[in-house]
């Protein structure tokens, strides 16, 4: 079988570590399925991110919808991320932890009028209009709150990811952003209004993106974009590239920050602006785990299932993207590999986190790590089935720090009620 190749997640005597905290200590205190994450990995990732652009005026946004986690957001934060959010939910979050509005752009392809009310009220740096519609809404909003929105446009740039379809997002057949062909005149247009001001481009042309081209392309687009809008007299602050840098899952090769800023660079200094950028993945990915227990091994037919007690409701990226993440034992004990597809205990055909996987032979009781869980796990959880969603769990070297429990059969009612007129 094949294990995930970590300096934050190690073996020491057969037991997997998180830094210096074994993980089955934790397990042991929570129970599964739990998320653990890294401190120092998401310290590491970020400082090389930003190491990487730093010839040139830069910020870096972390993408909270990849793992909004209240102490996570504020470890980037306090390391002078900003922070991008998706909708109200996440600005709310963001807001918890005290960032100043100015470090948060707010995105979205439908935004509610109450969200941009909300937006523009907290003073977020900036919003991302991504159709006619939306900035005439903005610049109406804006108008009755007696403000001046600042406004990017996200473009889409008409370039292939080469990433799966759900996630590619910068193709014009894509519902994301305004045409590059149009963006000319809805600058201008969006120019003359009163409650508007447009300071920024934006792009995000996908995610998982494990080559630097599609990158160079959309960025030379944009900067094409870029030197027209100016030319018609109105000068940009701000020029956004978005997220989408790719991570190692399985055997991916993605490119290293380091080789994205010299493929781009020469074009983005030329712009003599603030370049952002709004990575998700890149920063938390392969920072965290979800552990689990082996429930039962069972053999159907001449197929082999391991049922763990994780599941879609968990981490949905396999059933719904086909996703790989390596699954290995916390506790190494075999030697001989079997083929397996590992099995959630949700009632649906396409609750698995693995099918056919090499994985060394194990017994029920026993524990698995499903590796790089840092990112679109915990955020895309579900309580499906009337499961409840597993705690999250911060190392930071030798000790480690539950930030959120597992929920309990209480919050799944939520303030649901039986209504006596019913019946
Ligand atoms: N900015 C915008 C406007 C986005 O829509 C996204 C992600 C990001 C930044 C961050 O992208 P990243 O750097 O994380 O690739 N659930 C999928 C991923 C969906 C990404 C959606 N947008 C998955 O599990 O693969």
């Amino acid at each position: 079988m094949k294990y995930f190749n970590s300096n934050y997640f190690t073996y020491r005597n057969n037991q997997l570590f998180c830094e210096e905290v074994p993980i089955q200590k934790i397990i042991k205190k929570v129970g599964t399925p739990a998320y653990i994450y890294s401190k120092k990995f998401f310290i590491d990732r970020y400082n090389e991110f930003t190491e990487a652009f730093k010839n040139v005026n830069h910020s870096i946004f972390f993408a909270i919808k990849s793992n909004f986690n209240l102490n996570v957001i504020k470890l980037f934060s306090n390391l002078s991320a900003g922070l991008d959010v998706n909708s109200a939910g996440e600005l709310h979050r963001a807001l918890k932890i005290g960032i100043n509005p100015q470090k948060l752009l707010f995105s979205g392809v439908g935004k509610t009028r109450r969200e941009i009310e909300e937006a523009l009220k907290n003073n977020v740096l900036m919003l991302k209009a991504e159709s006619e519609e939306e900035i005439y809404l903005i610049d109406q909003i804006a108008h009755q709150l007696a403000k001046v929105a600042p406004l990017a446009i996200r473009v889409n740039p008409n370039v292939d990811a080469q990433t799966h379809p759900y996630i590619s997002t910068g193709l014009a057949k894509n519902k994301f952003g305004i045409s590059s062909d149009e963006a000319l005149r809805i600058y201008k247009d969006a120019a003359k209004l009163k409650n508007v001001r447009p300071v920024g481009i934006d792009m995000h042309i996908g995610s998982q993106i494990t080559s630097i081209e599609p990158y160079k392309e959309a960025v030379q687009k944009m900067a094409d974009l870029f030197f027209e809008i100016k030319a018609n007299g109105i000068e940009l602050e701000h020029f956004d590239i978005g997220g989408g840098m790719g991570v190692t899952y399985n055997d991916e090769i993605p490119f290293k920050p380091k080789e994205l800023a010299e493929a781009i660079l020469p074009t983005l200094k030329k712009l003599n602006c603030e370049i952002m950028f709004e990575p998700g993945r890149f920063l938390s990915a392969n920072g965290g785990i979800l552990a689990t227990e082996i429930l039962y091994t069972k053999k159907n037919g001449d197929k082999n299932f391991l049922v763990v007690d994780a599941s879609m409701t968990d981490i949905l990226r396999p059933s719904i993207y086909g996703a790989y993440h390596h699954i290995q034992p916390i506790e190494k004990n075999g030697t001989d590999d079997i083929i397996a597809d590992v099995v959630g205990p949700v009632c649906e055909s396409g609750d698995f986190v693995a099918k056919d996987r090499e994985i060394v032979k194990c017994k029920s009781g026993e524990f698995l790590a499903i590796m790089s869980a840092g990112a679109y796990s915990m955020v895309m959880s579900s309580n499906y089935n009337g499961r409840r969603r597993g705690p999250e769990i911060i190392v930071d070297k030798d000790k480690f720090f539950i930030t959120r429990s597992r929920e309990t059969f209480e919050h799944l009612l939520y303030d649901e009620k039986i209504i006596n007129e019913l019946f």
